[in-house]
């Protein structure tokens, strides 16, 4: 019993260095940043907004700050609600807040094997420069004559039969990408090599939504054996992942057998990788670029698609800014040719109108999650290693202090500065190391589209079945990248010369 009160001490030696270890950690760390309480087991997942989260995430951080912490079953999120937060974390601290976080169900499905979801790393940032390479400001200019054929194709479309206007600027959009992407030139949207990514991007959505499936909140239920009632999920995934092959194989091995052929088109992004990786590719390689082409279609088919809906929608809502653009265009580009992406830099309100579009309604408006790779402190706040960071764009966008009338479609309040236009449009592609690699080449598109449809068209509400005109409601769908709800819409030439201007565009595949 001597050595009782020695054991004894020693424990209370090992417990008192415990307590401070934990009480100096914890400071160290700080506490959680503010967010509302937590309930147990499930957290938060309760008080969060279900539909149109971009909304509803913008009025809790009005009661919790620019960055929120919420928790989902245990996960970590920080919804970063300003532009500073934002730049300082994902931007400033870039190394530590560029990876993707863990979803269950797109892990099980493959697809975090697609570049724009992996995890930040060597493989990521191989691809990456794969594709950031091809859309720089030198190489995108190789496509400005498709970008403005498809456009032009576009305009004469919905000028035909404006109540296809959805269907023509997903068809539109999906060539421009395709064809710059493999070399090929889809017919329709039943075309394989639009309809399976079309497709593949709805599993994608479906996959990364929480309530979608169980196992995105309960992650351990990938470990249940597959006979057990409630695990559908795993059929899902299996039929998801066969999708996804052939999203990522079937047009790459189109363009690789049509090189020879002639019938792949150039330039294509798919032959520039393999010229710039000369000698016999490996497997490995191989996987690497085919991984990197597909993300380009995937990560550009509805953005794209998104901007230019939401572009038509404000010009039939703003017939003003229709007027104030035409004046500038026939001053500028005259009536008797249609605008060229390279006439931008004399159109500044027509930019003008471009960047209002990326500020009224970002296209991914809470764009893709970040993931913090190590622990951090930021304002005394502790930032947990693996938590989410999940930037809210539309609110960034959208703050009156900044922004004045913010839910207003107001190109004017650029005043034609292009720095702040620059500024307006940043967020809308993302941040840091993970920011969109192919903004240019979205720029371009959307400003043809812009340019083509205002030189030769009034845009006008579209009709009801009693002939009376209908304005578009405004509202948007729910998920990650959203749309304009449907709108009817009418399109009139603007003159003779416009409409035989249009007329005269040919609409032949190459
Ligand atoms: C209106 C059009 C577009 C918008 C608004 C848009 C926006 C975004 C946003 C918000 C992100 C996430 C950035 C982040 O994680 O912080 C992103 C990523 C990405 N975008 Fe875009 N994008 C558009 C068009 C395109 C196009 C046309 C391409 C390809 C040519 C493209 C390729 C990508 C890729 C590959 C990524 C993933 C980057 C990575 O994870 O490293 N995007 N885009």
């Amino acid at each position: 019993m001597a050595h009782l009160p020695v054991s004894f001490s020693s424990i209370a030696i090992a417990v008192g260095v415990f307590i401070a270890v934990y009480i100096f950690n914890a400071q160290r760390k700080g506490r959680l940043p503010p967010g509302p309480r937590r309930a147990p087991i499930i957290g938060n997942a309760h008080q969060l907004p279900t539909a149109r989260a971009w909304l509803g995430l913008a009025k809790m951080s009005k009661l919790y700050g620019d960055l929120m912490h919420v928790d989902v079953f245990g996960q970590s999120m920080l919804v970063v609600s300003s532009r500073k937060v934002a730049i300082d974390l994902l931007d400033k601290r870039s190394a530590n807040y560029s990876d993707r976080p863990i979803i269950p169900m797109i892990e099980l499905t493959g697809m975090r094997e697609a570049f724009s979801l992996q995890p930040y790393g060597d493989t990521w940032r191989n691809q990456r420069r794969m594709v950031a390479q091809h859309f720089s400001t030198s190489y995108v200019a190789k496509y400005h004559a498709l970008q403005e054929r498809e456009s032009r194709i576009l305009v004469k479309k919905i000028l035909a039969k404006p109540e296809t206007i959805e269907d023509e600027v997903k068809l539109r959009t999906a060539i421009i990408i395709v064809r710059s992407t493999y070399g090929y030139y889809p017919q329709d949207l039943e075309d394989p090599m639009i309809a399976i990514p079309v497709q593949g991007m709805k599993n994608f959505n479906k996959a990364s939504q929480p309530a979608e499936f169980l196992i995105n909140i309960l992650p351990s239920m990938k470990h249940l054996p597959r006979w057990l009632p409630g695990t559908s999920f795993f059929k899902a995934a299996d039929e998801f992942e066969a999708l996804y092959r052939k999203v990522v194989d079937d047009p790459y091995n189109w363009c690789r057998e049509n090189l020879e052929t002639g019938k792949a088109l150039l330039p294509n992004i798919c032959h520039d990788i393999w010229q710039k990786n000369p000698g016999n590719p490996s497997v490995y390689d191989h996987s690497q670029m085919r991984s990197a082409a597909s993300s380009v279609l995937g990560a550009g088919l509805d953005s794209g698609m998104s901007s230019a809906l939401t572009f038509f929608m404000n010009m039939i809502l703003h017939p003003e800014v229709q007027r104030k653009a035409q004046l500038e265009l026939d001053a500028v580009v005259g009536t008797d040719r249609l605008p060229q992406i390279i006439d931008r830099p004399n159109l500044p309100y027509v930019r003008s109108i471009v960047a209002e579009t990326f500020r009224f309604m970002p296209a991914i408006p809470l764009a893709l999650p970040h993931a913090v790779t190590e622990d951090d402190i930021y304002q005394g706040y502790h930032i947990p290693k693996g938590a989410w960071i999940l930037p809210n764009v539309w609110q960034m966008l959208h703050d009156p202090a900044e922004y004045e009338d913010p839910m207003n479609f107001n190109p004017e309040r650029f005043n034609n500065d292009d720095e702040a236009m620059e500024y307006a449009k940043d967020p809308a592609f993302g941040f840091g190391r993970r920011v969109c690699p192919g903004r240019l080449f979205a720029e371009n598109s959307l400003f043809a589209i812009v340019s083509t449809t205002l030189a030769t068209c009034k845009i006008l509400p579209g009709l009801d079945a009693e002939g009376k005109e209908v304005l578009p409601s405004g509202q948007y769908t729910n998920g990650t990248i959203i749309f304009p709800e449907h709108f009817n819409i009418r399109l009139t030439p603007r003159s003779s010369a416009a409409a035989e201007l249009l007329a005269e565009v040919i609409e032949i595949v190459e």
